[in-house]
Parts: structure tokens; sequence; C-alpha cells
């Protein structure tokens, strides 16, 4: 049995922030910021939508795609790191949203690679036989943890979900493996220090910015391509295949810097290579969905093509997978 990819869906805001709209707001540049990261624009969340909304919406489209409905479904797994609330799950609230009465529902926290965390977890549970589908969303509200005055991290990031449908199904096609590794010896380069338990809600925590993002933006980088180069590398030869075996590569969308070093690297061409940083920036966890909905609509994955995909994030975490179609 594999688990085999039958729909896919993604959400993005309507409200479009470009570099020119960040231009007013701290000190940066178009042109600084497209040489640094290849993005141009980003969306952002309206003040009413929170992370299941965007979430519900791209696991409906996915479960319309496939044509199945809420009570087919047998689990959710969600990766996020901006929920709507510090607990309960933003899965449940998805489950809720949807109507999945007989789903388990539980959200992964991995940051930028918690969408393949969590294609993980759903890939072994129906492989196991402990259900027949699973959702698996990617979901993100990260304009509510940036500092808008931070210009090292503001220009980075912007909101959005996306979504497969995993069905376990006889024969070739589906999740071939997961490969997923973690580093808490830098869990400090990249992270969100408030409010949890170490630093609960306080008057001076807000006066020190603990809630929002902070991270060293050049270390990130070395290791982030570093560890997706290797673990790219890890699925290929798992599964006996090199890179020109490759129809898709879609990686975490974090920065085009770091997608073309990562390319380079591995020895894929810019065919083989999908990116849209430049149209949403780090949507982290929902990233990859995003990217296989747009990829999927646009016709790039063709039954039997290998999809290969790859992520690194805070913790650090960082994972791949390799899927036939
Ligand atoms: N506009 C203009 N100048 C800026 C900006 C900005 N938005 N941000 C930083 N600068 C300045 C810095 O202050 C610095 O100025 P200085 O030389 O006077 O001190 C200069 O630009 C260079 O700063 P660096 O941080 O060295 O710039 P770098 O080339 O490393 O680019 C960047 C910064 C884009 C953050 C890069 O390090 C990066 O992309 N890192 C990866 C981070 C990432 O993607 N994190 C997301 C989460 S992890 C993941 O998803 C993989």
């Amino acid at each position: 049995m594999k688990s085999r990819i039958i729909g896919t869906g993604s959400y993005l805001p309507e409200n479009i922030r470009t570099n020119y709209d960040l231009e007013k707001m701290v000190d940066t540049s178009h042109d600084w910021i497209v040489a640094r990261t290849g993005i141009e624009e980003r969306r952002i969340a309206a003040a009413d939508q929170c992370t299941s909304d965007m979430g519900t919406i791209a696991a409906q489209r996915a479960m319309d795609m496939a044509g199945v409905t809420a009570d087919d479904i047998d689990l959710i797994v969600m990766g996020t790191i901006t929920g709507d609330y510090p607990w309960p799950a933003t899965a449940c609230l998805v489950q809720e949203n949807l109507g999945a009465k007989k789903a388990f529902a539980y959200d992964v926290s991995a940051a930028c690679s918690g969408f393949l965390f969590a294609l993980s977890c759903a890939d072994d549970f129906l492989r196991s036989g402990r259900g027949k589908r699973a959702l698996v969303i990617g979901a993100e509200t990260f304009s509510r943890i940036v500092d808008w005055t931070d210009r090292n991290t503001c220009v980075l990031f912007g909101d959005g979900a996306g979504a497969v449908l995993l069905e376990s199904q006889e024969g070739d096609s589906g999740v071939l493996s997961c490969h997923l590794h973690s580093d808490g010896k830098y869990f400090e380069l990249l992270c969100q220090k408030g409010f949890g338990a170490k630093y609960p809600p306080s008057v001076e925590g807000i006066g020190a910015k603990l809630p929002f993002i902070t991270m060293q933006g050049n270390e990130v980088f070395k290791v982030a391509v570093r560890s997706m180069t290797q673990v790219s590398k890890e699925a290929l030869t798992a599964n006996g295949y090199t890179s020109a075996d490759v129809a898709q590569f879609i990686p975490h969308q974090a920065n085009l810097r770091i997608l073309e070093a990562t390319t380079k690297r591995l020895g894929l061409t810019k065919e083989q290579s999908f990116i849209n940083v430049h149209k949403y920036g780090n949507t982290s966890g929902a990233t990859i969905p995003i990217a296989i909905d747009e990829a999927n609509h646009q016709g790039l994955l063709k039954e039997g093509d290998l999809l290969l995909s790859a992520a690194f994030g805070g913790g650090f975490t960082w994972g791949s997978t390799l899927i036939r179609w």
C-alpha cells in the first residue's frame, strides 16, 4: 500500500503587499529585496482571517478535486506554527469547519518543514492501515508574528495555505519515502521566544518584542542550503534514483538564492524546479503544498512523474520526500 495524492488545494489571501509597500514601512528597497531574496510581493490575511480559515478552504479544495466528502476523511494533520490559538490544535478547528466528524486531527510543529513532517505522519498512519484518507495541510498567518518594523525579517514572510488529500492505494504511485531530521542546537538562530512556558505573557516581554520572529539570516542560509541538498540526495539514493529522474523538484520556498544554490548542487535544471517565491514570499509550512497545488493545476505533474520535495526550518528541522505522481 502507498499513500497517493488524489487531490490538491490552496488558498492565498487577496491582499497583496508589494516591496514598494514595504519601502514605506521600513528602510528597504524593492531592488534590495529582489536581489537578496527574489521576493516581489506577498499575501497578507484579512483582519478577520486566521490560519484555520485559510487551511479549511485549501482542504475543501483538495477534497473537491478528489471528489470526496468530509465523511470520507479519517485523519487531518496540519503543519503550522501560527495556529489560531496556542492550543487546541488548529487541525481540530479545520475538522469542525469541514464537518469531518470521524477524523482525528492534530498539529505538527516543525516550522518551515511542518508540511513534510505532517505528510510523513499521515503516510505512516495510512500505510499501517490506521485509515484510508488523510488531509495534510500546511497553513500559516506569519503576518501576525512578524515585527513590521524589523527590515531583517518583515520582507521575507507571507500568509497562505495548501493541502493535499492522501488515499491509501495499491500500486506504484504514491509517497515512496520520507526523510526527517532535527538539530536543536541551532534553535536560537530562528525562533519566536514569547509567549510560552519559558517566557510567559508579560508587559516586559511585549516591550522586548518576544512574540515576534528572530532570525540570524546568513547563518540560517548556509545550513539551509547544505541540509536541503543532503536530504534531497538521501531521498533519491534511498529509492535508487538520480536527479536526472526527477520531473519536478518542489522545495520549500524561502528565498530564491537558497533555491538556486540547492538546485545547482543537486544538478537539477530550471525546468525541473518549481519556484513561486516571488509571488508569495516565505509562507513557512504552507509553501510546499501551495506549490504542489499550483504545479498540479499547471499540468506539470503527470501520472508516473517523480516529484522530489525538500524543506528546512526552525528547530532546526529538515526533511524530504519522493513521490511517484
Ligand atoms: N533592506 C535593506 N537592507 C537590509 C535589509 C532590508 N530588508 N535587511 C538587512 N539589510 C542590511 C543589513 O542591515 C546589512 O547591512 P550592514 O551591512 O550595513 O550591516 C546588509 O543588508 C546585509 O545583511 P545580511 O543579513 O548579511 O544580508 P544577507 O545577504 O545575508 O541577506 C537574508 C539577508 C535575505 C535574510 C538572507 O540571509 C537569507 O535569506 N537568509 C535565509 C533566511 C530565511 O530564509 N529564513 C526563513 C526561515 S528558514 C527557511 O525558511 C529556510
